[in-house]
């Protein structure tokens, strides 16, 4: 699909790059040409961006001023709107950069009784295949993909991206637990593994963080920033997200809403309960997007 690869050649320059465009063209012909404050004539598709000065939250915001579409009859209406949903994430690493910190999304499928797995922790698929290429793209536009030791051990995800184009993410697993690479996917040496003291060292990269009881989030997304990483994609399981959530170091949240009910199982989130619903976690933006034939809800919070 042209303008996914567009899309990823926005991400690459705007990672290697210091200085913010006002515009960015697209030229889908023969050969796919993204320029950046230039406007050839023969562009289909022009971006004006605002400054980058528009917002201190950089990721959350929408930064397109206006979409130009010179050629309607080359490029449809659902392709802009799927250009529209990824287009903030490839801002992610420029501002990540700039205010030396790490932007953390989570996603995660969960049934309409609000289920990520069953009781046995089968999860193996919950949303749909819509969802699955979704997550492939978020992985592909962001630095890093985290997942709890948990996850690891229960469904061995490769954590990788295989649906669509695109770089691959570093990734990162918290847990002290063994994790050996010849029985896990996602363990080779480039991984990340934030852990405490008490784990021997094995085939992969060990970050130390203690754990009292949690681990301090916020501290391990400034250890990623410390690392170039400056945008990380968080796969669950429960656990790991809900930590996320009530130590308030989550800057997005994606929800797939599968159209299954399961009855009993892992519950999408696990922390002692809010007392009021006037202390209920709420967004400071939020919407919902079709994936298929089921939906996602996309909410940004206050950090
Ligand atoms: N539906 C979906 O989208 C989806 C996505 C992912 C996973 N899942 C399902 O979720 C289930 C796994 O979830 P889970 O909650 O059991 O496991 P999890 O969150 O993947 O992993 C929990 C472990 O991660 C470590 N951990 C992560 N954050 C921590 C923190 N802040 N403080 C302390 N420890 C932390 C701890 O490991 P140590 O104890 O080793 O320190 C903890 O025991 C599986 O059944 C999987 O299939 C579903």
């Amino acid at each position: 699909m042209v303008l996914w690869d567009a899309l990823l050649l926005i991400k690459e320059h705007l990672r290697l790059t210091t200085i913010w465009p006002s515009k960015i063209s697209i030229q889908c012909g023969a050969t796919l040409n993204v320029t950046f404050d230039q406007e050839p004539a023969n562009a289909q598709l022009i971006l004006h961006l605002h400054d980058e000065n528009y917002s201190k939250d950089g990721l959350l915001v929408d930064y397109l001023k206006e979409l130009k579409v010179v050629d309607q009859g080359l490029i449809h209406e659902k392709e802009l709107s799927f250009f529209k949903l990824y287009l903030p994430y490839t801002f992610a690493h420029y501002f990540g950069k700039k205010a030396g910190k790490c932007y953390s999304v989570s996603h995660f499928a969960q049934t309409l009784d609000g289920k990520i797995a069953t009781i046995n922790g089968d999860s193996k698929w919950i949303g749909n295949e819509d969802n699955l290429e979704h997550a492939h793209r978020m992985r592909a536009l962001c630095d890093a993909i985290l997942v709890g030791a948990g996850t690891v051990q229960r469904d061995n995800p490769r954590l990788n991206v295989r649906k669509v184009s695109g770089p691959h993410p570093i990734r990162v697993i918290i847990g002290n637990r063994e994790l050996k690479s010849t029985e896990f996917h996602a363990i080779e040496p480039s991984t990340l593994i934030f852990c405490n003291d008490r784990l021997v060292n094995g085939e992969f990269t060990k970050v130390h963080l203690s754990k009292e009881p949690e681990y301090d989030l916020d501290l391990l997304l400034s250890k990623l920033a410390d690392r170039g990483i400056h945008s990380v994609y968080i796969e669950g399981g429960a656990q790991t997200t809900s930590s996320f959530l009530t130590q308030k170091a989550l800057d997005q949240i994606q929800l797939h809403f599968s159209t299954k009910i399961i009855g009993s199982g892992i519950s999408s989130f696990s922390f002692s309960g809010i007392e009021k619903i006037q202390d209920a976690i709420t967004f400071s933006s939020k919407k919902f997007v079709p994936m298929g034939d089921e939906i996602m809800f996309i909410g940004n919070l206050k950090r």
